[in-house]
């Protein structure tokens, strides 16, 4: 039981890396918040996953959205040990079809919505003397991703985010990390043409895509003691598609 007794909100816990992540923190003994957007899917996700689990609608992008989050699960749970910020979006399109409404949803959504989770957070961890923040880059932050100058800038800036917060935040007990997945088997990836997926498996020395599970095993080794002197790190969970 890696996080027993912890209270853990997963942003874009409703489906695919997030809900594979509050599985398996709930295995290792967490109390988990499902934090989406999505409603149907959200609650349906808290009924699979049982007690140990709590659906709270909300929108990253919305700070009023985000404080409400906050509010109800220190009112219900009066703490937060662990903030995974896995919520993200993709609007694809290349740099010359990209429209501004493309580019700045995705801003709002995986960068914005980072900013204003940890920023409402941050406040109880340091009252409580400590907690983890987990971020969620990207394959395509670390190298660019054609047909992702929005999702690219949005991934590149979670590991300067986490570097930054790394260092403000250590000396309060807090450790800052974060996971950039490679292509993983989620509805976002499944969206693409079975060809390019094809292609993305050849790519990968391991020649396979990543399961949810194998971000979820990241992200539950950042949250709990092992990793307590990893910091400002960013761990690639991509099968070595590049090195
Ligand atoms: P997904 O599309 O399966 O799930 C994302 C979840 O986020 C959904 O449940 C959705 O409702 C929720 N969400 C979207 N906008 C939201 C908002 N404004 N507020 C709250 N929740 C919102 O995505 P997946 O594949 O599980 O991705 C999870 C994270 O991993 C994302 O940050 C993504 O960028 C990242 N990632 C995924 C990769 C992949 O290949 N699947 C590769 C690299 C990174």
């Amino acid at each position: 039981m890696r996080l027993n007794n912890k209270v853990a909100i997963i942003t874009g816990a409703a489906n695919g890396i997030g809900y594979a992540a509050a599985e398996r923190f709930i295995e290792e003994g967490s109390f988990v918040v499902i934090a989406d957007f999505n409603e149907d899917a959200g609650v349906s996700a808290a009924e699979q996953l049982g007690d140990q689990a709590l659906f709270v609608q909300v929108d990253v992008a919305d700070r009023e959205s985000v404080k409400n989050l906050v509010a109800t699960v220190i009112e219900q749970m009066g703490r937060v040990d662990i903030l995974v910020n896995n919520a993200g979006i993709t609007r694809d399109a290349v740099l010359t079809k990209m429209t501004e409404d493309q580019f700045q949803q995705v801003l709002d959504v995986n960068l914005t919505g980072v900013f204003h989770c940890t920023q409402e957070v941050i406040p109880h961890m340091i009252a409580a003397g400590g907690g983890k923040i987990i971020n969620t880059s990207s394959v395509s932050g670390v190298y660019g991703n054609v047909g992702q100058t929005n999702y690219a800038a949005t991934k590149a800036a979670i590991v300067g985010m986490t570097k930054t917060w790394a260092k403000e935040l250590g000396r309060k007990g807090i450790n800052v990390n974060a996971v950039a997945p490679g292509f993983t088997e989620t509805d976002m990836v499944k969206k693409m043409p079975e060809n390019v997926l094809a292609q993305m498996r050849s790519v990968v020395p391991l020649q396979r895509l990543g399961t949810p599970r194998d971000i979820a095993n990241a992200y539950l080794f950042l949250a709990s003691d092992e990793a307590s002197y990893v910091h400002g790190h960013t761990l690639h969970v991509d099968g070595a598609i590049m090195m």
